[in-house]
């Protein structure tokens, strides 16, 4: 079973978002950290985009796990008994690939995903204990950013750690290396981590990933300033602001910003803030960071991991890599 470190009250929860949204608007350029995007609109709409025409990451993860679930798990085991923990687990449908094979492999499995959004993770569960019956599910709703502590897997028994869908994507260089030490820490000798990376490619397909035709991307960063209204107080008209998506090269990252399309005073009324903004002022709301081939491999190994294999699509879209914990 999975441990957190603070359990965060709600109060505590919306002390530390008053306080982010303090900060970022406060500097400049402005800027919101992208944990902020799910709430419980937050995160369906997240699940919708994960199903656009466009946005190929999910799929393309989705096909390579479809395809190499057994010998994932099989690197991973290396006989023994295997439990499976994921970071930012979302609502999990991923992962039902994973937990299939480790059933194939091992009759049952247990399975401790783990996310901030407790609605998501309802959904996880629903989900997984209805279409594979020999999975028992431990959810744990957190923020694992600020670190995490799992209990030790049972003797003769070992951890499988998720962190698959481009999550470490959000991540600035040296936070993901500081995660990725944090994550090796947490695991014994022989354990296992499961890395989702998207890669570097054409940028017009990386840009059409991230603002879509259908808008549901714009929805998605939109629905930011509307979560301040509800939960700050605050007076956004989310009409006046634009969604926009940029590629980053000299940081191989997308870039997503809200743009305000007048000059406009906009009042936060929790935090006692009031902002002006300059007609084609910007928040920036995300990086999403695209890895070259090799990348993945040398982060892990400089966070103490032993790199195993790489799996990837036919295209070279996106990549799932292996790191033994030595
Ligand atoms: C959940 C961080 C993997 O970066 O692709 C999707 C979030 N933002 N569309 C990503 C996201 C805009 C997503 N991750």
């Amino acid at each position: 079973m999975a441990l957190a470190i603070p359990v965060p009250t709600e109060s505590l929860a919306g002390e530390k978002m008053a306080l982010a949204v303090r900060k970022g608007l406060s500097s400049l350029p402005m800027r919101l950290p992208p944990w902020l995007f799910y709430d419980q609109t937050g995160s369906q709409v997240f699940e919708e985009i994960t199903e656009l025409p466009e946005y190929y990451l999910t799929r393309t993860e989705q096909s390579i796990l479809a395809r190499y679930a057994a010998e994932i798990l099989a690197h991973a085991s290396s006989g023994e008994r295997l439990r499976i923990a994921e970071l930012g687990a979302g609502s999990a449908a991923k992962t039902r690939l994973l937990l299939a094979a480790a059933v194939e492999q091992q009759g049952s499995v247990l399975y401790e995903p783990i996310d901030i959004s407790m609605s998501a993770l309802l959904v996880a569960q629903t989900r997984i204990e209805r279409e594979i019956p020999q999975a028992r599910v431990h959810p744990l709703v957190m923020d694992y950013t600020n670190g995490f502590a799992l209990h030790p897997a049972a003797p003769g028994e070992r951890r499988l750690l998720l962190l698959i869908g481009s999550s470490i994507g959000n991540f600035e260089p040296a936070e993901s290396a500081r995660l990725l030490r944090h994550l090796r820490a947490q695991l014994e000798p022989g354990d296992s981590f499961l890395l989702g990376v998207d890669l570097v490619k054409d940028e017009r397909v990386l840009l059409r990933a991230y603002d879509d035709a259908a808008g549901v991307t714009a929805a998605f960063n939109k629905n930011l300033l509307i979560r301040l209204n509800r939960e700050l107080d605050a007076d956004f008209d989310p009409e006046a602001f634009a969604h926009r998506a940029l590629w980053n090269p000299v940081h191989a990252r997308i870039e997503m910003h809200l743009e305000s399309l007048a000059a406009q005073c906009v009042r936060i009324a929790a935090l006692d803030l009031s902002l002006d903004f300059r007609c084609g002022q910007t928040i920036h709301t995300e990086n999403s960071y695209k890895y070259r081939r090799g990348q993945a491999e040398e982060l892990l190994a400089r966070a103490g991991f032993s790199p195993g294999p790489c799996w990837t699509d036919p295209r070279g879209w996106f990549a799932v890599c292996l790191a033994i914990a030595s």
